[in-house]
């Protein structure tokens, strides 16, 4: 099987890796990778593969978490998130050289044999890890990616001698499984290695396929590992792999000292997968090739075409240039050139890629959210939010998942906080619940009352956004007539009670419409955005009313497109009157007060003493336009005053100082972290927006650059989080570790980034009418270029700034002809020239 080696990048890359050594790697934006250098990141660093149906997370280091639908209920393999990354977690590779006494063992991606290696990089690319190990006159080179649609996660190995003598090499991949119910992986060590089974089934060729099930999955779901060529031996049981009773170490297991392993089935006990794979005599400049696979599939049987498949090396090249081709298309949806490099790299590639993730994991599976048993699944309002990420690229992918969410909302109107997917695929009744309110159930009031809702104030309010973004985006108005089920627990989906898509929104407006409180704002619910401020039920939000007048906005523009001129006038009615009812009561002076208790107390208020200003009553009131005028602007300055940091905006300022039952899970963190007084960066995009809107560019992109994560590149030791992706938050300036990030991946910041840099700042947004072009740029730029796809057409816009405003177009041509407004009509097909000039 001595091949030629596969060419790992384009040759640009190679240009680019003359490069700028930053301390832990550097951005190919040609090879539309980050190219990391050493193993030895700051925290754990990764990469999705995959979606959600078949994927999950490889670490920088080789650990891979595999999942089939659902990470809480199947969970593939057994990554254990807290152990250090010099640990093994869930799989690796072993390349083993014969020496004239015994072997040498070494790992190419560092852990865990923990090997130093001449020249190490990993190549974080777009769905797959590419890693290049030059070690013991070796060249390795593996690729991990899941093809696109399938069950199957493939491992190409490459390994060439790079030093003049020939050498006699083997491979060894080994994963670990998990318990399919992941939590129980962790809570049960009785039951669950008495259930977990592995097989070995040798084939006459001489291929072997390892096959893996918790005992009650035999019949249903299986697991499986392979490769593409004849295996020696292999080991499913890991006490014999490690050796000695489990004395032998991930770092040296105790079975390579031996030529074979022991064949070892698992009929209980911990159940790896390792396979001994005799590359043979590697002469000098050749190279050997192998590819395993780990899948999933209801039995064997099903197994046979894929394991066919991918045991031809073509179609495993084949599955990656597809990938390739899959990131191609959906990127080119949006690429802009501007001045701004960082800005460029972020939008053309990495910004939209973390959307794309966000969209599939919601914050369900990362480094951070373990994905272990109902404490999340697929949230309602961090769903519907990412959904807005990725609409302009997989417009019919997003729908599906908006129909889901929808099916969790109430008939009352409010929504069901999150589901587990694969429940909801068994109908059973039990798929959604209320999230962390279940904490306060059963507490009481005064009264005797329940004194915490059991719904959550925004859920509901955010699906009208993504719909209405969808409608604009495909124009198919259709949908408004789709039938979909309200959730009710405890019955099968067909005895729901069922309504429109529209009445689905119609019961959202109407539900906060008939929640209001004492001051005649939108109801709190148990909590707004902001999860960690559970105010007893009667208190006030400031964001959902901001949120609320956003969504009625969008309602009055779909009842528009529906020529539906009565609730027009309803909904502007309801809209004046929460507009009149925040202005009549939010003002505290310089800005906008964030929440009433039942009270009446207000919070972010100067006369407090923590929490005197909060960031997202300042942002959502510009951008649902309930404050105008002077109070708008100076909301936005004392935010600048009072929260911007070089970081970016802090969510409130002071935090609080210690913990106080009054207001519960924001004072359970130091001041200065998370949502008290930290750098929560999902509020970020709205300051953007919120600028965009006041028409100060210059504003919106400092906002802009002073988080984007690859600008960050060269203060990793103080960042310490990846530099390709946001963070969900950043330590304040009230904190000793003031600009470290952390919980990265997952986080609405990417969507709203996306959506500020893309439909705010460059300013091209999806519309009943067409396409809006209305940038907000800093002053000092020449102008930019911008390609978007949209219903069926590509247009090509040039903006040019000659008298370097920040926002404000002066003339539009289309086509070489000149229109009346700043909207791109709606061609359906071809490539059209639009040229603005701003002034
Ligand atoms: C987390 C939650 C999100 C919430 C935010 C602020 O990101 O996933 O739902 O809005 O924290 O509390």
């Amino acid at each position: 099987m001595a091949t030629k080696q596969k060419k790992s990048a384009p040759k640009a890359a190679k240009k680019v890796a003359a490069k700028t050594a930053a301390k832990y790697g550097y951005f190919d934006d040609a090879a539309k990778e980050y190219v990391l250098t050493t193993p030895a990141t700051p925290i754990k660093w990764c990469n999705y593969v995959g979606t959600l149906n078949f994927g999950g997370i490889v670490d920088t280091t080789g650990g891979t978490l595999v999942c089939k639908g659902d990470p809480a209920l199947n969970r593939i393999t057994k990554y254990i998130a807290q152990m250090p990354c010099s640990d093994f977690k869930a799989s690796t590779i072993y390349i083993r050289i014969k020496e004239a006494k015994g072997y040498k063992v070494f790992s190419p991606f560092v852990v865990p044999t923990l090997t130093k290696m001449k020249k190490w990089e990993c190549h974080v690319g777009l769905s797959y890890m590419r890693w290049i190990a030059e070690c013991e006159g070796l060249r390795t080179q593996v690729t991990i990616f899941v093809p696109t649609g399938s069950n199957t996660l493939l491992q190409d190995i490459q390994v060439t001698n790079i030093s003049g003598a020939a050498k006699e090499v083997d491979i060894i991949p080994v994963y670990e499984f998990s318990h399919f119910e992941a939590e129980k992986q962790l809570t049960n060590a009785d039951w669950v290695p008495q259930t977990m089974t592995l097989k070995g089934h040798w084939e006459k060729d001489g291929h072997v396929v390892l096959e893996q099930y918790a005992y009650m999955k035999r019949d249903f779901a299986v697991n499986y590992v392979t490769a593409n060529c004849k295996v020696g031996s292999f080991d499913g049981d890991r006490r014999v792999f490690l050796g000695a009773n489990e004395m032998g170490s991930w770092a040296a297991p105790l079975s390579l000292a031996n030529k074979e392993l022991s064949n070892s089935e698992c009929d209980r006990g911990d159940n790896i997968a390792a396979l001994m794979i005799h590359a043979g005599k590697i002469a000098a400049k050749k190279t050997f090739r192998t590819c395993t696979q780990l899948g999933q599939e209801q039995s064997l049987k099903v197994a046979a075409k894929a394991i066919k498949k991918y045991r031809d090396l073509k179609n495993v090249d084949k599955a990656f240039d597809e990938l390739a081709a899959f990131w191609q298309k959906y990127l080119a949806t949006i690429q802009v050139q501007t001045p701004d490099a960082a800005f460029n790299s972020m939008v053309n590639v990495h910004n939209p890629r973390q959307c794309h993730t966000t969209k599939n994991w919601s914050r369900y599976l990362s480094l951070y959210q373990l994905g272990y048993g109902t404490s999340r699944g697929i949230g309602y309002r961090d769903s519907s939010q990412d959904l807005m990420g990725v609409m302009s690229h997989m417009p019919e992918e997003a729908l599906e998942l908006a129909l889901n969410l929808l099916s969790v909302q109430r008939p009352e109107g409010n929504a069901m906080h999150q589901y587990a997917p694969l429940a909801l695929a068994e109908d059973n009744g039990n798929e959604a619940n209320a999230g962390d309110s279940r904490e306060k159930k059963g507490v009481l009031d005064e009264n005797g009352n329940p004194a915490y809702a059991d719904w959550y104030g925004d859920d509901h309010l955010w699906i009208v956004l993504t719909i209405a973004n969808y409608l604009k985006e495909t124009g198919k108005m259709d949908l408004l007539k789709k039938e979909v089920p309200f959730y009710e627990a405890g019955k099968k989906r067909a005895q729901r009670e069922k309504g429109t898509v529209l009445e689905h929104l119609k019961r959202s407006l109407n539900f906060t419409r008939t929640h209001l409180g004492k001051h005649n704002l939108p109801l709190l619910g148990f909590a707004d955005w902001n999860d960690c401020m559970n105010l007893p039920l009667g208190a006030e939000s400031s964001f959902n009313t901001g949120l609320y007048a956003k969504a009625l906005l969008e309602m009055m523009d779909i009842c528009e497109a529906l020529g539906d001129k009565k609730s027009v006038e309803m909904y502007k009615g309801w809209y004046e009157d929460v507009k009149k009812a925040f202005n009549d009561a939010a003002w505290d002076g310089k800005w906008w007060v964030r929440w009433f208790d039942k009270q009446g107390n207000a919070y972010g208020t100067n006369k407090a003493k923590y929490g005197k200003i909060y960031c997202n009553s300042q942002s959502w009131s510009v951008i649902s336009g309930i404050a105008s005028g002077e109070r708008a602007v100076m909301g936005m300055d004392s935010l600048n005053k009072l929260l911007n940091t070089a970081n970016g905006v802090k969510s409130s300022t002071p935090g609080y100082r210690g913990f106080d039952p009054n207001v519960g899970g924001i004072s359970t963190y130091p001041p200065g972290a998370k949502e008290n007084g930290g750098i929560f960066l999902h509020t970020n995009p709205w300051v953007m927006i919120a600028e965009t809107i006041l028409g100060r560019g210059d504003k919106a992109f400092q906002y802009y650059s002073q988080i984007n994560p690859a600008a960050k590149n060269t203060k990793l030791d103080e960042f310490e989080s990846e530099p390709y992706c946001y963070p969900q938050n950043i330590l304040g300036d009230e904190h000793k570790q003031f600009g470290m990030g952390r919980n990265a991946w997952l986080s609405g910041t990417s969507s709203w980034t996306y959506q500020a840099a893309t439909q705010f700042i460059i300013g091209v947004r999806a519309s009943f009418n067409g396409l809006i072009v209305n940038p907000c740029i800093p002053s000092k730029w020449d102008g930019f270029k911008v390609t978007r796809k949209f219903r069926g057409a590509t247009y090509e816009i040039e903006v040019k700034n000659p008298k370097h405003v920040c926002k404000g177009v002066a003339t539009m041509v289309v086509d070489g002809k000149e229109i009346d407004s700043n909207v791109a009509p709606i061609f359906t097909k071809g490539v059209h020239k639009v040229v603005v000039t701003l002034g």
